[in-house]
Formats: C-alpha cells, sequence, structure tokens
C-alpha cells in the first residue's frame, strides 16, 4: 500500500475509534480464530459478554491423519471463513455498522492457517475503515476467564494447550510474565502421543481423559520436578516411560490394562502441574488461579486443581469446557484490552508462527 492510502486508513480507524468512544453504544469487537484446526468468529459485548461464539471445527478431518495436517488446515480455513465471520454477526444481530473492532489471533499456529485469519480481519478493517487489533493466541486462551469472572491481581494462569504449558504471571491486564514453561513436549501433545501409542482417535487427550477415570493409577511412573525452585515442565520422559512400559509388557507377552496406563500417566502429569502452579500463586502471593488452553478440559486436572486450592485458600476460575479449546470469543476478549488502550495494528499485520506472549499484544 502506497504512503498516502495508509495514512488515510490511519485517519479512518481513528474516526472510527472516536466515534464508537463518544457514542454511548456498547463496544462489540469481533473475535477471528484460525491458528490451527478451528474456524471461528465471535462476537463480545464491552469484553465480557458472549454475543455469538460460532467454531467450524477440522477435527474430524484430520482424525484420519492422527494430527493437524497445515495445509488441509489452510484450506478448510479459507473455506469456512467467510460463512463463519458471517454467521457469528447474525448470531449477535448486529452488522459490521455496530462493530468497534477486529480482532485476530496472529500467532503462535500454524502460519498459513494464521494467515486465512489475519487476511480475511485486514480486508474487513481496510474496507470498512474498523479498527483492527492483533491478539496472541494465549493472551485469548488466558482471558476465556474474563468471559466468566471478573480478573483479580496479580494472578498466576496456568496454559496448558497443545502446544503450550506455561505459568504465567499477570500484575495488570495485557501484561504477561513467563515464570515457567515446557523443556519439551507440552501437555496437550504429550496426551496426544501417549493416545495415538494406545491406539486411541486424535486428539487423543480426550480419550485418555476419559480411560484415566475408569482405570487404577497402579503403574509406576516419573514425576518430572526439575530443579527444586523451577517453574519449568517436561513430559517427553514421562511419554517416554509410558512407551516403554507398553512395549516391555508386549516383549514379555503381558497385557497392560489401557485404562490403568491412562489414569497413572494422567495422575503422573496433573500432580505436576497442580503442584508447581499451587507454589507459583503461593511465592507470588496471587489473588487468583486461572486455568487455560484445551487441557484445561482435563476432568482430572479440574478436579484436582480444585481441590488443592480449597485447601490452600485459593481462588480458582476455569471456563466452561466450550471455552478451553480454541475459539474466537477468548480472542474477542483479549483484543477488548488492546481497544481500551487505544492499541491497535497496521495493515503490515501478518502471521507469526513463533509469536512470543512476552510482546505488548
Ligand atoms: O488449546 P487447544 O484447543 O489447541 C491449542 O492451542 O493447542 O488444545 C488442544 C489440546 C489437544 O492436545 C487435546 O488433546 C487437548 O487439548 N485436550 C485434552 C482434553 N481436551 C482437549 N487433554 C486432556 N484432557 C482433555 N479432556
Ligand atoms: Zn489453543
Amino acid at each position: 500500500m502506497n504512503e498516502k492510502n495508509a495514512t488515510r486508513y490511519q485517519q479512518r480507524i481513528l474516526a472510527h475509534y472516536e466515534q464508537h468512544q463518544q457514542s454511548d453504544r456498547p463496544t462489540l469487537i469481533l473475535g477471528i480464530e484460525t491458528s490451527c484446526d478451528e474456524t471461528s468468529a465471535s462476537v463480545i459485548k464491552d469484553g465480557r459478554v458472549i454475543l455469538s461464539n460460532i467454531i467450524a471445527s477440522q477435527a474430524d478431518i484430520h482424525k484420519r491423519f492422527g494430527g493437524v495436517v497445515p495445509e488441509v488446515a489452510s484450506r478448510r480455513h479459507v473455506e469456512n471463513i467467510t460463512l463463519t465471520i458471517e454467521e457469528s454477526l447474525q448470531e449477535a444481530g448486529v452488522t459490521l455498522d455496530d462493530i468497534s473492532a477486529i480482532a485476530v489471533t496472529y500467532g503462535p499456529g500454524l502460519v498459513g492457517a494464521l494467515l486465512v485469519g489475519v487476511a480475511a480481519a485486514k480486508a474487513i478493517s481496510y474496507a470498512r475503515g474498523i479498527p483492527l487489533i492483533g491478539v496472541h493466541h494465549i493472551a485469548g486462551h488466558i482471558y476465556a476467564n474474563r468471559l466468566v469472572t471478573e480478573m483479580e491481581f496479580p494472578l498466576i494462569s496456568l496454559v496448558v494447550s497443545g502446544g503450550h504449558t506455561e505459568l504465567v504471571y499477570m500484575d495488570q491486564h495485557g501484561s504477561f510474565e513467563i515464570l515457567g514453561e515446557t523443556r519439551d513436549d507440552a501437555a496437550g501433545e504429550a496426551y496426544d502421543k501417549v493416545a495415538r501409542a494406545l491406539s486411541l482417535p486424535y486428539p487423543g487427550g480426550p480419550h485418555i481423559d476419559r480411560l484415566a477415570h475408569e482405570g487404577t493409577p497402579n503403574v509406576p511412573l516419573p514425576r518430572v520436578w526439575l530443579e527444586p525452585d523451577s517453574y519449568d515442565f517436561s513430559f517427553s520422559g514421562l511419554k517416554s516411560a509410558v512407551l516403554n512400559t507398553l512395549h516391555n509388557a508386549e516383549q514379555r507377552g503381558e497385557r497392560i490394562e489401557p485404562a490403568n496406563l491412562a489414569a497413572s500417566f494422567q495422575a503422573s502429569v496433573v500432580e505436576v502441574l497442580v503442584e508447581k502452579t499451587i507454589r507459583a500463586a503461593k511465592a507470588k502471593q496471587a489473588r487468583q488461579i486461572l486455568l487455560a488452553g484445551g487441557v484445561a478440559a482435563n476432568k482430572g486436572l479440574r478436579e484436582a486443581l480444585t481441590a488443592r486450592c480449597e485447601q490452600e485458600g485459593l481462588t480458582l476460575i476455569i471456563p466452561p469446557l466450550s471455552l478451553c479449546t480454541d475459539n474466537a470469543a477468548m480472542i474477542a476478549a483479549a483484543g477488548y484490552i488492546s481497544y481500551q488502550q487505544g492499541r491497535f495494528a497496521s495493515l503490515d499485520l501478518n502471521g507469526v508462527p513463533g509469536l512470543s506472549l512476552t510482546e505488548p499484544f
């Protein structure tokens, strides 16, 4: 775009922002999420009220490949994006004229998948002069909690998804400090790999979770604590221990009950996640603990963290299952904070697969 058009765009965005700020209409954010295998669009009101949250999942397509195929994901996003956005506006009972800003995930994620959402958001922003906001996917997962309860700072968020495992400290809106993170596999990734070894369908997390509740955790597996003061995680050793256990049993002609193995694996993952979260919350005198990410849907983790927080007198917030896995409402909720601060992206916004959470969003 030439300089003249860029300046004209900036002026239109500013005028739009001022007009919306001065009116007594509610702030409506259109959220767009395409970082992995869900095409999602949502409209939320005043940062916390969901008017619509449309999710077109591709899980069924990727299932037969045992994981997300990036090229297939991008193509599907292209096919679904326009309809998903239209549906989200329709269900919310609004038009683009009512939208205060468009918030889109620009990283981390699959670059081809991210680009579809970013291109759609930029096209609408340019055509209609609506402010554009770039959102970090993990910030979105954390802000899913704000659709449930108002955040109180300082807080600790345990982020556990297919690509991330992080303990995040926040002392104000939009500010993220990573206290610890996984040194190898993400928690969800470990779940999916163990599920695959047990011949369970993709994504395997929910299947292991279900099996775990039918079994007894009687298979000895390690707990990886790392250095005593570390908030980091490591799950690849545990995953290997599960695979070795299966392999050794097979060689001896023995059968391990899959439900017991699932229960033992889950017990190991959950114990480490819960204890490190509690330790961080106490050390940082957190007023809240927020659970975030796809693995936050895990029943064993929810139960164990709830019990430990009660024991310690800590306040725990957990989003409903529908807001734990990827969705655009959480992206809009995070984008609302940037909107309030008047921080907008330019039309140079691009998909950034390795985007860092500590960059301001
Ligand atoms: O947050 P998400 O939807 O996508 C990423 O941003 O990665 O998380 C997907 C991950 C998958 O690894 C999936 O197996 C896992 O979340 N997951 C679960 C459960 N539900 C989803 N893992 C364990 N237990 C569950 N109930
Ligand atoms: Zn996610």
